[in-house]
């Protein structure tokens, strides 16, 4: 076991219930709009890695003829498996996995998928790899993930303050949960799977609005380092601060936005 791997099972182990019921997974903005946009169809095999409480895998079980949900922490799976049993979604399985090392053979889907989670894979050219590897040929990847300013989001910025900016917000989304690997700006992701030989059909990105106190009480954050993470929204770096445009409304809780990319692609022959 990696070390990454054993940080990602112990932070979400003790998690998993939370993100049952977490409403920026059970019903953000991206659920919806990644299912109209990959436009799956009854008669697909679909892969969800990653799949948390399984919110996504259960959104798309009665658009697809099956779905296998996959995760590395066993709760998070037992959480998804709860959830299948509830709707009554007889065509949802579980099954463990690593994103960078899918236990199933090539050309085994027609649909993958992965929503909020690849900021924590160790590796990405591996996991569209890997990715690439079990969809069958015209098969669909479809995306959803945090990711980093590009120049739309700080328009005044250089390469080099954009660069920085990235590092930073990292920097800010590892001090709240030690699991989170790396987030890139979007170019990032339509470059991999661009050399990777998949052809991006669909891309959209916007703002998640997250209100501070549950975002750090997901990740249950000690007091310190609840206290580090608002200092860093209210007095860090100016370039950041623009990126996550913190604000309180009227009672004084703490809001910031955070950036959702959605990319369909398709592999090509
Ligand atoms: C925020 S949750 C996923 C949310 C879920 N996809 C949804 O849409 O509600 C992140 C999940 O990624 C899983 N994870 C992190 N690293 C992984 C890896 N390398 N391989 C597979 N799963 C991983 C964690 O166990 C966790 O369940």
């Amino acid at each position: 076991m990696t070390n990454s791997t054993s940080l990602v099972q112990s932070q979400f182990g003790v998690a998993a219930a939370d993100y049952a019921t977490s409403d920026v997974h059970a019903r953000g903005e991206s659920l919806g709009r990644i299912i109209e946009l990959a436009a799956p169809q009854q008669s697909w095999r679909a892969l969800d890695v990653a799949t948390g409480a399984g919110h996504m895998a259960a959104a798309l079980a009665p658009r697809v003829a099956g779905i296998v949900a996959s995760d590395i922490t066993d709760p998070m799976l037992a959480e998804a498996a709860k959830l299948a049993a509830s709707r009554n979604l007889t065509n949802m399985r579980t099954a463990k996995a690593e994103a960078g090392a899918l236990p199933f053979p090539e050309d085994s889907f027609d649909l993958v998928c992965c929503r909020l989670a690849a900021h924590h894979f160790p590796d990405l050219g591996r996991f569209v790899g890997e990715v690439r590897r079990v969809l069958k040929n015209g098969g669909r990847f479809a995306l959803v993930d945090n990711v980093a300013p590009d120049a739309q989001q700080l328009p005044d910025a250089s390469a080099a303050e954009r660069d920085e900016a990235t590092a930073a917000y990292n920097a800010f989304e590892k001090l709240r949960d030690p699991s989170h690997g790396h987030a890139p700006p979007p170019e990032t992701w339509t470059e991999l799977l661009e050399k990777d030989g998949f052809a991006i059909v669909a891309r959209e990105q916007f703002g998640k609005e997250l209100d501070f106190d549950s975002w750090v009480a997901r990740m249950r954050c000690a007091p310190a380092t609840v206290k580090e993470l608002e200092h860093i929204l209210t007095d860090g770096p100016s370039n950041l601060r623009t990126f996550l445009q913190p604000r309180r409304d009227a009672e004084g809780a703490l809001h910031f936005t955070l950036q959702e990319l959605l990319l369909v692609a398709d592999k090509m022959a």
